[in-house]
């Protein structure tokens, strides 16, 4: 039954100032269950079959896989047991067969095939599969190249089937009759996360880590270690986590490594370490004092250069030969705990002002060498330590950018390095590929999930001014037309879900350069976050980095599709608290129940 409603809005945004008139004419279809996908699959056609039930003896064959077997024995119990009913409302039906009443069969059998069974998880892997629910019989057939594809279409299997419209008990349904052939736009769909600021329990790891395989994600870039914190025990090196870390219960032993990287597995999300250095090392001094340089010291006297970006200070001392010791150790010890061949080995903001607060740097420098050298000298040492475990290594852009210490790119084979880009957006991206180098897109205005929270610095005399007699003052308030005031953040404003989909990480390139960028993460930089509210920092804002690195952000005509993308990404938020991911609102109940009466401007 369908009903035509007409209503007229006038949205007054603040005094006299900007009247927006908005004129909605929509249609309702009564109450749909809907089939909502996130990622949407990038082809998927719908037959004219009814739903079918899910037999709750559901069989699956599938070829011997420890890791497929893990992913089997989960994503099987989610099909039987999730229990979807959507909640988002539905204005335009995607399956045609939406409110027809479900065949008296089931769906009983479940075959999938692998064509390569050795492909391992890495960089590259092919993640296609072509999933199949005839219109008849009650078998279904899921078939890819690796395990690692069939991983994602089992998830896709599952976010295919739902409660029949308004029943919440009995058994679930699968559309019956549906064809998808699928496969990312990006090889590299990632998280940053870091463990070292604040830190994060196991499981809050585990939960983040299946949520991005619910996201169709494969990366988890853990940030373990920076300057506040060193959260990680080492074999050869077990004082660096001992003194270093924020002490007992705040540290990850080689058994959970073990367990995060094994259940990664299970979701096909690599996880790659990251062991910043020499910059953001200040708690390595816990342990060995002599080889960080400029800690402990907080303040700068007036016309010192400063010594960090934030607390607190500390660098590796690129010419002292325990440096590498030391680093030599945890490459070796982090090497062997992560399977994966990418190591990201940091490299990024190295502060002048602290490395010149060491007598041999200060020395040295007499002796008419350069920032760049020393950089040079630690990086040319240090990066055999990688390359002997025939890893890749990723640093950040700044090793060959920064106006403050960079090196020469020809010490930085493009083969074998790959750049990660945070700030500068695709135009610094651009002159990246086209050095040679393969590059991850993070950039800050898009993509950090830090910005917007406020001031974290105490004693911030900013906070107690009298703003509303202060038109200049634009830290925490400003009046009507000098913008938001930032509260202090320093990436602020806070990144929408919508600003990250929208980001066009290879805009302004040419095909070819547009192959070298692998992909994009999203970063939790965690100086305000932890466990309590990692899954909303997290959540569903990095689904929209999934979707825009899986399929793109854009329609079959070419344009940029949020607002299309709106309904499921609405119900993708519930079926992600369902799933025990603490995701936040996005919109008022309201709006999801009554399909495009919030929207802004008329869609249809
Ligand atoms: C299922 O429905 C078909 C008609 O659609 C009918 O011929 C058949 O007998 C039914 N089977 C059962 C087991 O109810
Ligand atoms: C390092 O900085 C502190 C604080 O400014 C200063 O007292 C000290 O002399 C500096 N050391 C060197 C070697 O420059
Ligand atoms: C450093 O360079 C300056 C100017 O080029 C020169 O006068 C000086 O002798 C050099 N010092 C050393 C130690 O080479
Ligand atoms: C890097 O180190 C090697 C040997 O250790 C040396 O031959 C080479 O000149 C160094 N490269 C740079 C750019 O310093
Ligand atoms: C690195 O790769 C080479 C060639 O594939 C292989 O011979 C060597 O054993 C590998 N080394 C390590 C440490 O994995
Ligand atoms: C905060 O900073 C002000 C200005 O530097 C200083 O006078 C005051 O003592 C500080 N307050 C505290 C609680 O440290
Ligand atoms: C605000 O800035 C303007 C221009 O810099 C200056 O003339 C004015 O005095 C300032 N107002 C206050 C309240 O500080």
């Amino acid at each position: 039954m369908e009903k035509e409603k007409k209503a007229k809005w006038i949205v007054i945004h603040s005094p006299a100032l900007l009247i927006a008139l908005i004129v909605n004419q929509f249609f309702i279809i009564s109450a749909n269950a809907d089939v909502f996908l996130w990622p949407i699959p990038q082809s998927i056609s719908w037959g004219a079959g009814p739903p079918i039930t899910i037999s709750s003896h559901l069989r699956i064959t599938f070829p011997r896989h420890r890791d497929l077997h893990r992913a089997v024995v989960y994503y099987r119990k989610l099909m039987l047991s999730e229990k979807w009913l959507p909640v988002q409302v539905s204005a335009k039906p995607t399956s045609p067969t939406a409110t027809v009443a479900a065949a008296n069969y089931s769906l009983t059998w479940l075959q999938i095939k692998v064509r390569d069974i050795s492909a391992d998880l890495q960089h590259g892997v092919d993640e296609s599969y072509s999933l199949n629910v005839p219109d008849q019989g009650s078998r279904a057939k899921l078939e890819a190249m690796t395990v690692w594809g069939v991983i994602r279409g089992l998830e896709t299997l599952t976010q295919l089937i739902r409660m029949p419209s308004g029943k919440s008990k009995g058994e679930p349904i699968i559309e019956h009759g549906v064809s998808i052939h699928d496969k990312p736009k990006f090889a590299h769909r990632g998280l940053l996360l870091d463990t070292s600021r604040n830190f994060y329990a196991v499981n809050d790891i585990l939960r983040t880590i299946r949520a991005l395989g619910h996201n169709k994600m494969n990366v988890f870039h853990w940030h373990i270690t920076d300057s506040q914190s060193f959260p990680l025990s080492l074999a050869s090196e077990p004082l660096l986590a001992a003194k270093g870390s924020y002490g007992e219960g705040f540290i990850y032993s080689n058994k959970d490594v073990a367990k995060i990287v094994r259940y990664g597995r299970t979701f096909g999300v690599r996880v790659i370490p990251e062991i910043d250095a020499p910059g953001h090392t200040a708690s390595w001094a816990a342990a060995y004092p002599e080889i960080v340089v400029c800690n402990n010291q907080f303040w700068v006297p007036p016309g010192v250069d400063r010594f960090a970006n934030e607390p607190t200070p500390g660098q590796l001392n690129p010419l002292n030969p325990k440096t590498y010791e030391v680093f030599k150790n945890v490459v070796d010890d982090v090497a062997s705990m992560f399977p994966d061949t990418f190591f990201h080995a940091g490299a990024d903001e190295i502060i002048l002002g602290c490395w010149k607060n060491s007598t041999d740097i200060q020395k040295f420098l007499k002796e008419n060498h350069t920032m760049d050298e020393i950089l040079t000298r630690f990086i040319n040492t240090s990066r055999s330590f990688f390359t002997s475990h025939n890893k890749t290594t990723v640093y950040w852009a700044d090793v060959i950018t920064s106006t403050e210490a960079k090196v020469d790119p020809t010490l930085l084979p493009p083969s074998s390095t790959i750049l990660q880009n945070w700030n500068g957006g695709s135009e610094k991206t651009k002159s990246l590929v086209q050095k040679g180098y393969r590059v991850i897109a993070s950039d800050v205005d898009w993509f950090y999930l830090d910005c917007g929270f406020g001031n974290w610095l105490s004693n911030n005399t900013n906070l107690d001014q009298d703003f509303n007699n202060d038109p200049n003052n634009t830290y925490n308030w400003a009046p009507q037309g000098k913008g938001a005031g930032t509260g202090g953040s320093w990436c602020a404003p806070f990144k929408s879900w919508s600003r990250i989909y929208d980001h066009d990480i290879t805009a302004g390139m040419t095909s070819e350069e547009a192959k070298l960028v692998i992909g994009g993460e999203v970063c939790l930089w965690s100086e305000q976050s932890d466990g309590v509210v990692v899954d909303s920092r997290l959540w569903p804002r990095t689904a929209a980095l999934g979707e825009s690195m899986w399929s793109g952000n854009r329609n079959e005509e070419g344009r940029k599709r949020s607002g299309e993308a709106t309904d499921r990404m609405n119900d993708w938020r519930f079926r992600l608290l369902r799933r025990g991911i603490g995701a936040e609102p996005l919109q008022p109940l309201w709006c999801l129940k009554h399909s495009h009466q919030c929207d802004f401007e008329q869609t249809f």
